[in-house]
Order: C-alpha cells, then structure tokens, then sequence
C-alpha cells in the first residue's frame, strides 16, 4: 500500500474534475454556448475514463478491501448509504452516459435531450458522492 498512497488522492481528484467540467458543461447549454458544452462533456467524460482506469488500477495493486470505515453513529450509515448508492448508480449510469454521448455525436439532439435530462443529474450525484465517500473515508474518519 505504501508505494501506491497516492491512488486514492488521484482518483477523488479525478472524480471531482470531471464533476467540475459536468457542471460547466450543463451551464453553456443552459446559457446556449453548444460548442462549449460539447467540448466540456467530451472532457468530462475523457477524465471519467482515465479515472475508470485509475480505479482498476489501484483496485489491482492495493487489493480490494485495504481501507475500512470504522467510525461509530450516525455517520456510519450515512457512509455507507452514500458508498452504496453512489456504486449502484455508477455501475448503471456508465452504458447511458455513453449512449447520450453517442446520440449527441450523431446530432440526434432531440433524444440527446430527452435522455441527458435523467443522466445528467445522477452523473452528477455519481461525481458528487465520489468526492464525499473519499472525504468521509481518508480525511474526515481516517482508520489510523
Ligand atoms: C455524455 C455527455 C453529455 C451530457 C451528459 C450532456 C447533457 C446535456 C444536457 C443536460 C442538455 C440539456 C437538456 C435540457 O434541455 O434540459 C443537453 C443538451 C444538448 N447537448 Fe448535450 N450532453 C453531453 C454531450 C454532448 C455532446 C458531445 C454534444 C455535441 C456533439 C452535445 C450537444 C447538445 C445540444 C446541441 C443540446 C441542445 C439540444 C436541444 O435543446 O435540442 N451534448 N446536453
């Protein structure tokens, strides 16, 4: 673990970049900038898929139990409801985020439209509920 602490810092850092450019990418819709919101959902989903990767890696290297939550209370539950549904929805979300993209891609605006409306905001909270699980886990209620 030593040699790879640095996987989990990257990874949340990750997450929450592409959360930031997910952001900036629904404003320029909403104020009508299409070119910007192309290229700032192209980048988010770019850093998504280099966190993707990151992930696997860590998971392959670190192993995949190595840091457990052990603070006591309320906070317990709240973690590993935010873990839970934040995995969950992941692992649902990523074919549908790649088939907007597609759709996008293809100018079918119209069902762009209609399935970036559900995708968007549980991307969102994918991103957010990264960033709170890392926080939780490594900074707030740190095992050691
Ligand atoms: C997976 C990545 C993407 C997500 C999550 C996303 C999300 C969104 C959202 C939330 C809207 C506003 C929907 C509404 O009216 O409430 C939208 C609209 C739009 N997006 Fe994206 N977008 C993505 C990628 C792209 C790409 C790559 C392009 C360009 C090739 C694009 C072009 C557009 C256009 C032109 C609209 C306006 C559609 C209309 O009003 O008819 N989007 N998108």
């Amino acid at each position: 673990m030593d040699n790879w602490w640095f996987f989990p810092h990257l990874n949340a850092f990750l997450n929450g970049l592409s959360g930031v450019f997910l952001l900036a990418g629904f404003y320029f819709i909403k104020t009508g900038q299409r070119e910007k919101h192309r290229a700032a959902m192209t980048t988010a989903l770019a850093i998504s898929a280099v966190f993707l990767t990151s992930y696997v890696t860590s998971k392959v290297v670190i192993g995949l139990d190595s840091v457990k939550f052990t603070a006591e209370g309320p906070v317990r539950w709240i973690y590993f409801f935010v873990l839970i549904t934040h995995t969950v929805l992941a692992a649902l979300i990523t074919p549908f985020v790649l088939v907007t993209f597609w759709r996008a891609l293809k100018g079918r605006f119209e069902v762009h439209r209609k399935l970036a409306r559900v995708v968007f905001p549980i991307w969102l909270y994918v991103s957010v509920t990264g960033v709170i699980v890392y926080l939780l886990l490594y900074q707030l209620f740190p095992s050691n």
